[in-house]
């Protein structure tokens, strides 16, 4: 069985493979590089131990992906490729749009073609609307979102359930992140953000390792125990073990499912600076700032459903995360 995985040597997609072929797994791997580095496949295969085909190009390349399932018997796809930075959208929204719903598009029509039955997609606690109670479940209302990264994945998902009603036997997994940290435990691979990171925790570990001079805290008079935004953080490895489990679930079910990938723990910014502050020994100078526009004060994933369906829970720290968060970033400094 051969899984085809799409933006697998960004931050996410990378230990989705790791965790893909240390589980027996034969996968071929493609991503354009727009938002990672080549060196990242040959750290794959040295930490996993084994070599997989690896292909450079746009997932949009109806021809190249052609060739790709022509050559290998694809079972199952998991699409992770994609643009995410949630502030650039706003100003490139034309791009999120072509890159996000077309590679989907482009993808699924390939399955099609190739009668590839199987389809995992990386979608967001962003398409959840703001008005939902905490914590969010899979039935949670969606929608309304304020921005139009997260229009993609809402749009991206309403496709895929679309295309699984009127494909016979189709499967296909709705995955939606909830906040990834933390970096794979040997230090070499992590996420290393090209511009100033708009995320807390590659923001805090910068900070930390003096590239930036102090976090600013945005907002502290949430309607929150102490103020400041509550989230829900996984550590990536948990995340990508969350696909080995999805793979699996759809081996025996058809039609649309939906997981929440969270902790159902929520953590606010000082409690998770305080966190990283025990977990590496290093304070974290900080400042309070104004409320960033479009941020909720509580977003938490009931993990239920994915406990009971897929067998699958979170098992590492805050703690975890920030140690091995750290060790990533002392290594790329
Ligand atoms: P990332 O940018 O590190 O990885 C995405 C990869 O896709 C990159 O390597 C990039 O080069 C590649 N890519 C982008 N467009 C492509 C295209 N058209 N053809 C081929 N390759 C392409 O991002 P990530 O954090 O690893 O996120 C992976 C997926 O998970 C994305 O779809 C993202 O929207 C989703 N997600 C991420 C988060 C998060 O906070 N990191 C949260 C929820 C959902
Ligand atoms: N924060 C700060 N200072 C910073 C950066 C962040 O105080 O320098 C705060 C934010 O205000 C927020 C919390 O830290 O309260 C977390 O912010 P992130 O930017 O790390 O994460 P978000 O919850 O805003 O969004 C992330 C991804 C989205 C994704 C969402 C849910 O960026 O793409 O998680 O999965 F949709």
């Amino acid at each position: 069985m051969t899984i085809f995985v799409t933006g697998g040597a960004g931050y996410i997609g990378s230990h989705v493979v790791i965790e893909l072929l240390e589980q027996g797994h034969n996968v071929v791997v493609a991503d354009n590089f727009s938002n990672s580095k080549r060196g990242v496949i040959e750290r794959i295969c040295r930490l996993a131990g084994r070599e997989f085909p690896f292909y450079e190009m746009d997932i949009r390349d109806a021809d190249g992906l052609g060739r790709i399932f022509s050559e290998y018997r694809i079972d199952s796809i998991i699409h992770l490729a994609g643009l995410k930075a949630v502030g650039e959208s706003v100003s490139k929204p034309l791009e999120y749009y072509a890159n996000n719903l077309e590679s989907t598009m482009v993808l699924i029509d390939a399955m099609k073609t190739h009668n590839v039955k199987k389809f995992i997609f990386s979608s967001s606690a962003t398409v959840y609307s703001a008005d939902n109670e905490m914590p969010l479940t899979e039935e949670s209302r969606t929608g309304g979102c304020t921005n139009p990264y997260g229009w993609t994945k809402f749009m991206c998902e309403q496709i895929l359930c679309d295309y699984a009603n009127a494909a016979n036997g189709c499967a296909v997994v709705l995955l939606r992140y909830f906040n990834p940290i933390g970096a794979h435990p040997s230090g070499l691979i992590g996420e290393d953000p090209q511009d100033i990171p708009n995320n807390l925790m590659p923001y805090i570990a910068q900070t930390a390792a003096g590239r930036l001079p102090f976090l600013s805290v945005f907002g502290d008079d949430y309607d929150t125990p102490d103020g400041t935004c509550v989230r829900d953080y996984i550590h990536v490895s948990d995340l990508a073990a969350g696909h080995v489990a999805a793979i699996k679930h759809l081996d025996s079910n058809s039609g649309v499912s939906v997981f929440n990938l969270g902790t159902g723990k929520g953590v606010s910014v000082l409690e998770f600076v305080a966190a990283f502050e025990e977990a590496t020994g290093v304070s974290i100078p900080k400042k309070t700032a104004g409320r960033r526009s479009g941020d909720l004060p509580l977003q938490c994933a009931s993990t239920e459903k994915a406990k009971r369906e897929l067998g699958w829970e979170a098992k590492r720290t805050l703690y975890d995360a920030c140690v091995d968060t750290w060790r990533w970033q002392k290594g790329i400094d």
